[in-house]
């Protein structure tokens, strides 16, 4: 465990620069990082993640101009950078051929998901390490993703260099992801509401549609799932069940916002899963509403409860 303070960022810029893995707080949630030229640091990823081969990786870079490098980019691209960088969106952007990225790290695709964390300790990695990270949540894959240390060294102790411990993570849900390749498209819902970026593009977004080609796993079915069995939209806890509340939930084991605020419900999300996940057989989740961070909690949530 490093602190987050100049020595513990140089030895973290140290690690990585010999191919090792650092965990990092990034305002959405630990980041599992690694060099993004290299091919091996990358691989280490996917094996300390045990996660599909077929995921690309969001690769986290300090400014725009760094982006520019290795993403093609476009009026669109500028808006969304200009409205909301640094901050938790993720642009999918053609590559610029040559640009250095290991292939690994876009999965051969011709694409490559980018973003400006806005967290101090990222961003000051970032200039310190001088050089894009790949970073995945820093979670075993189709796990719950890490929202504090303690649930990155939960699930990758002993299997990555160092966690660089900045506390809580302020918003609790990945990114969100918009697709640039194409028309404007909603990849995956997070962090950042779906429409405040359709506010800044001026148009609908594109719905990613199941049985399209499958670029963003993350809408993989059960991709985050606790090991107990989830039961959504649950007006009270059914004899065996833990309940998960929102707003006036009585009953309840832990409650994501007593006041009905969703941003506190996305904040608390990860963490309340993790501390039910150690002793519920069977978690049921009291409704959450639709709209704003709703969505991305809620999606969260059906990804969870997802047949496995
Ligand atoms: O908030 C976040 O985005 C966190 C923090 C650490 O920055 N990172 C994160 O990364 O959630 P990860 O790897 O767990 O999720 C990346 C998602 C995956 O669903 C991946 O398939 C998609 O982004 N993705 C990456 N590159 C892509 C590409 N070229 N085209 C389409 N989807 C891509
Ligand atoms: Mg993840």
């Amino acid at each position: 465990m490093l602190p987050a303070d100049e020595t513990g960022i140089a030895e973290a810029a140290a690690a990585l620069s010999a191919g090792d893995l650092v965990a990092i707080p990034t305002e959405t949630v630990y980041g599992l990082a690694g060099d993004a030229r290299s091919g091996t640091a990358v691989a280490r990823i996917f094996e300390a993640k045990g996660r599909p081969s077929f995921n690309p990786l969001i690769v986290h870079v300090p400014d725009i101009a760094a982006a520019q490098t290795y993403g093609i980019w476009s009026d669109t691209a500028q808006k969304l950078a200009a409205a909301f960088w640094p901050g938790p969106l993720t642009l999918v952007l053609r590559l610029r051929p040559g640009c250095g990225l290991s292939s690994l790290v876009t999965a051969g695709q011709d694409s490559v998901a980018l973003r400006i964390p806005a967290h101090p300790v990222a961003l000051a990695l970032l200039r310190a390490f001088g050089a894009p990270l790949a970073a995945p949540s820093a979670n075993p894959s189709g796990q719950i993703s890490p929202t504090l240390p303690a649930h990155v060294a939960d699930g990758l102790g002993g299997r990555i260099a160092a966690i660089l411990d900045g506390g809580a993570c302020g918003i609790g849900v990945e990114s969100t992801i918009i697709g640039l390749t194409g028309t404007p498209t909603l990849l995956r819902p997070g962090g950042l509401p779906v429409e405040t970026v359709e506010d800044v593009i001026g148009a609908p977004l594109t719905q990613w549609q199941d049985g399209d080609t499958l670029t963003a796993p993350g809408q993989l079915g059960s991709h985050y799932a606790p090991k107990a069995l989830m039961r959504l939209n649950a007006g009270a806890a059914r004899p065996g069940e833990t309940l998960l509340g929102f707003g006036t939930s009585e009953g309840a084991a832990l409650n994501l916002s007593r006041t009905g605020d969703l941003t506190e419900a996305a904040a608390n999300l990860f963490d309340h899963l993790h501390q039910l996940d150690r002793t519920a057989q069977r978690i049921a989740v009291a409704p959450i509403p639709e709209h704003g961070l709703g969505r991305a909690i809620n999606d969260r949530l059906r990804r969870a409860a997802a047949p496995r």
